[in-house]
């Protein structure tokens, strides 16, 4: 399919997990389910699941017996989650109010790459404890910030001379030690952090930079000034100026963009 032909035949979250999700999030995703070491008995809620990648590796892992509930707050993306794995508890709600009732308890508790986007992170962790028996473990994933990260800052220096300052929210916690106090402010234990890396391959990395480009233009205050159509010019002509950086770092037909993110783990 023609980028073009997938831009008009799918919708953001289709793309998300059609294009975004195999290469970019599973492999963080299996990272940190087995940072947990989960059993066949856990029972495991996943906070900010997007298209339910975690709570998927999670399935595979234990089994069809076991209890596995996502939340996300997106309609959009539950809506795909639901489709590709319907045996998942998929639920809507936000990470300060969970849709978990009283007396329902989780012993692993997981939030990849959603923490970022939480306006209060102090509410949010408190409300994950609550969700979690006592001895209920959690690790919580957010990448780290673009200074430490030096082709993702390459393709936003770049963005950024077409749409000026670009606050970028999925690189906006990479603080590990504010990460750590996060959880122990909210009454965690054991609270420690540690570091994932990995290389990252596309197939095809003008996607990922036309992707990109698109999600950056929304980060920018010029970005809302414009209309979809303009939105799409921008993005294509962010993508073309990436090309030199794209192609520096393609090997053998897959471009290798090297990412890394925050792993946090405690327990209650
Ligand atoms: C980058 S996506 C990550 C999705 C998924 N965890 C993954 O690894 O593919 C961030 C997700 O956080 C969700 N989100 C943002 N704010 C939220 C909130 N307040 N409560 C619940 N989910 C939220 C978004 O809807 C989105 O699906």
């Amino acid at each position: 399919m023609s980028e073009a032909q997938l831009f008009a035949a799918m919708t953001f979250t289709e793309i998300y997990e059609r294009v975004l999700v195999g290469p970019l999030f599973r492999p963080f995703a299996e990272e940190l389910i087995a940072r947990l070491q989960p059993r066949q008995s856990d029972s495991v809620i996943d906070v900010a699941c997007g298209t339910g990648i975690v709570a998927r590796v999670a399935r595979a892992k234990l089994g069809p017996g076991a209890r596995i509930v996502g939340v996300d707050v997106a309609p959009a993306m539950l809506a795909v989650a639901r489709n590709v794995d319907p045996t998942i508890d998929w639920r809507e709600g936000n990470v300060t109010s969970l849709p978990v009732a009283e007396g329902e308890r989780f012993s692993v508790l997981t939030c990849h790459q959603g923490l970022q986007f939480f306006p209060d992170k102090a509410a949010a962790a408190r409300e994950m404890h609550r969700v979690l028996a006592p001895g209920g473990r959690v690790a919580i994933a957010t990448w780290w910030t673009l200074k430490d990260l030096p082709i993702a800052l390459e393709l936003n220096d770049i963005a950024e001379r077409h749409v000026g300052k670009i606050v970028d929210a999925r690189h906006s916690f990479g603080n590990p030690d504010v990460l750590k106090a996060l959880l122990t402010d909210a009454g965690f234990h054991d609270a420690g952090v540690d570091t994932f890396s990995h290389d990252v391959r596309f197939g095809d990395g003008a996607l990922y930079a036309r992707l990109n480009a698109m999600a950056v233009i929304g980060m920018s205050e010029k970005g809302k000034t414009l209309n979809e159509a303009e939105r799409g010019e921008l993005a294509a002509r962010i993508a073309a100026d990436s090309q030199d950086v794209i192609a520096r770092s393609t090997k053998n037909g897959a471009w290798v963009f090297p990412l890394a993110t925050n792993i946090a783990t405690a327990r209650v």
